[in-house]
């Protein structure tokens, strides 16, 4: 007898689910740098998309081939579990030849400029680039010189559009639409990439936004100034019906980032407790990687009940396979 616990498939993921038609005027989009690249029908298309490709990874069955004779290269220049193997794995799903570059012994070490890197890439045949870099001018730098689509797969502290689309199908697999919903993003806001492309296309997609957490942690005054925000938990959560922890970023803060992190968790971390103040039935998230025991209590992530956090990695996979056959196909 083993004793690890077998997931069924859900029943939606059961039969498969039809491939949506391409967007009403076609997809235009070339790159995708920012969540605001996507028009509102591109973004419907892709999320619709990733549940289509949700069903092939549920069911275990090898999805149509569309990307093959593409190469795809991946170019992370800060760590990543999330991002880069979810990518590797949405391009190899879909038939691409997919290239990791060892960033660490390549000629960017010898000083080589970043765009010489990038256009011997495209020299050597890439067809799309997925790069992750510290400078949030990064990607979009990129996407201006080279002849070939550039994916932002998270830059500085401003955006990381493909986590707000994941983020985005998780929702939509337990509410159906994102409308009307009241989403809570607590903690390190001022320093998240991921909170700034959520807050971008949450609200786009209809629902109310709201930022928790303690001053030093909260963005400029001049950023994001349409988004309330709540320097506790009682009033943040309050009607809530997601709420997302973030990293504690301590890599981005000035000084002793730890300091930061003092009392944080007595006073801001989710727990079964503090959900209470939301919904009954509010769901977590977290977008990864987390800090257990800082931003959240390690048995609330863990419970699949309450928390979508596994559900986000899921679709990671399937929204990266949907962005990169929207991209290169156009859907077509
Ligand atoms: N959420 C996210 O970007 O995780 P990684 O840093 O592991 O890619």
């Amino acid at each position: 007898m083993h004793g690890a616990r077998r997931r069924p498939i859900e029943p939606a993921f059961m039969e498969a689910i039809e491939r949506p038609a391409p967007p009403a005027g076609g997809w235009t989009a070339s790159n995708i740098v920012g969540v605001d690249n996507l028009s509102f029908a591109e973004i419907d298309y892709v999320l619709a998309l990733a549940e289509h490709y949700a069903g092939y990874l549920k069911r275990g069955e090898r999805p149509p081939q569309r990307l093959a004779g593409k190469t795809q290269i991946n170019l992370f220049f800060e760590n990543s579990t999330r991002t880069n193997l979810s990518f590797e794995l949405a391009g190899k799903k879909l038939g691409a030849d997919v290239i990791n570059v060892p960033v660490a012994a390549s000629s960017v070490n010898k000083g080589e400029a970043l765009i010489d890197t990038a256009q011997t890439l495209g020299a050597m045949g890439a067809h799309v680039m997925i790069i992750r870099h510290s400078d949030s001018a990064v990607p979009a730098s990129l996407a201006e010189r080279l002849d070939f689509p550039v994916i932002n797969a998270g830059a500085g502290a401003w955006e990381h559009p493909t986590q707000a689309l994941l983020d985005a199908a998780a929702i939509r697999s337990v509410h159906g639409d994102l409308k009307g919903l009241v989403i809570a993003i607590c903690g390190d806001i001022r320093h998240s990439r991921v909170a700034g492309s959520d807050v971008r296309l949450f609200t786009r997609l209809g629902a109310e936004v709201r930022f928790v957490g303690p001053a030093h942690l909260m963005p400029d005054d001049d950023q994001h100034k349409d988004v309330r925000r709540f320097a506790s938990l009682e009033e943040g959560l309050a009607g809530a019906d997601i709420v997302m922890a973030l990293r504690m970023q301590f890599e981005r803060m000035e000084g002793d980032g730890k300091v930061a992190a003092q009392g944080y968790f007595e006073t801001y971390g989710l727990t079964y407790d503090t959900l209470k103040l939301a919904k009954p039935g509010a769901w977590v998230m977290h977008p990864g990687p987390m800090n257990r025991g800082i931003e959240i209590d390690g048995a609330l992530a863990d419970d699949p009940d309450r928390s979508l956090i596994l559900r986000q990695v899921f679709y990671g996979v399937a929204t990266r396979m949907a962005c990169l056959d929207a991209l290169l196909t156009g859907g077509l």
